[in-house]
């Protein structure tokens, strides 16, 4: 079990664009591990790699229905629009509201290497929104509205 320190708003990591795995390595496996392990420690939603430093394409979702890993997110699919007030780990304190997709089509790698295809609706849909945002260097107050908790 590893648990890493998570970034917060402020340093650089966060506005990258993060690079594409090219390969599912025991590297990539180790990372997966240890993000769902920061994640779970967090008690959080979701954690993308720059949050903890690491400017590769990898996220690890868990909205209470097990842990979902995606190596290369690809957003496929969108439907709908929902705001809803939406928080992030590297933005400690701080709320807002986004207006996101209903429902998302992501397909990716999992820990195989093999190639998946997720559907989300609400509360998933948004994690996988929020979690591929931040693969592109955008952060939820970015496109939130109402704002509200103290902003680094
Ligand atoms: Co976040």
């Amino acid at each position: 079990m590893a648990v890493y320190q998570i970034v917060e708003i402020g340093d650089e990591v966060l506005r990258e664009k993060a690079k594409p795995v090219p390969k599912v390595t025991a590297n990539i496996i180790k990372l997966l591990d240890n993000m769902a392990d920061t994640l779970a420690a967090a008690k959080g939603v979701g954690l993308a790699a720059p949050q903890i430093g690491i400017s590769k394409r990898v996220v690890v979702i868990d909205i209470g229905e097990g842990l979902i890993e995606l190596i290369n997110p690809e957003l496929v699919e969108q439907e709908g629009e929902e705001t809803d007030s939406e928080g992030c780990l590297s933005i400690p304190g701080v709320f807002g509201e986004v207006t996101r997709s209903a429902r998302v089509v992501v397909t990716a790698l999992n820990r195989k290497g093999e190639q998946i295809k997720i559907e989300g609706r609400d509360l998933l849909a948004r994690a996988l929104q929020h979690e591929i945002d931040h693969l592109e260097g955008v952060l939820f107050v970015d496109k939130a509205r109402n704002v509200s908790g103290k902003q680094g």
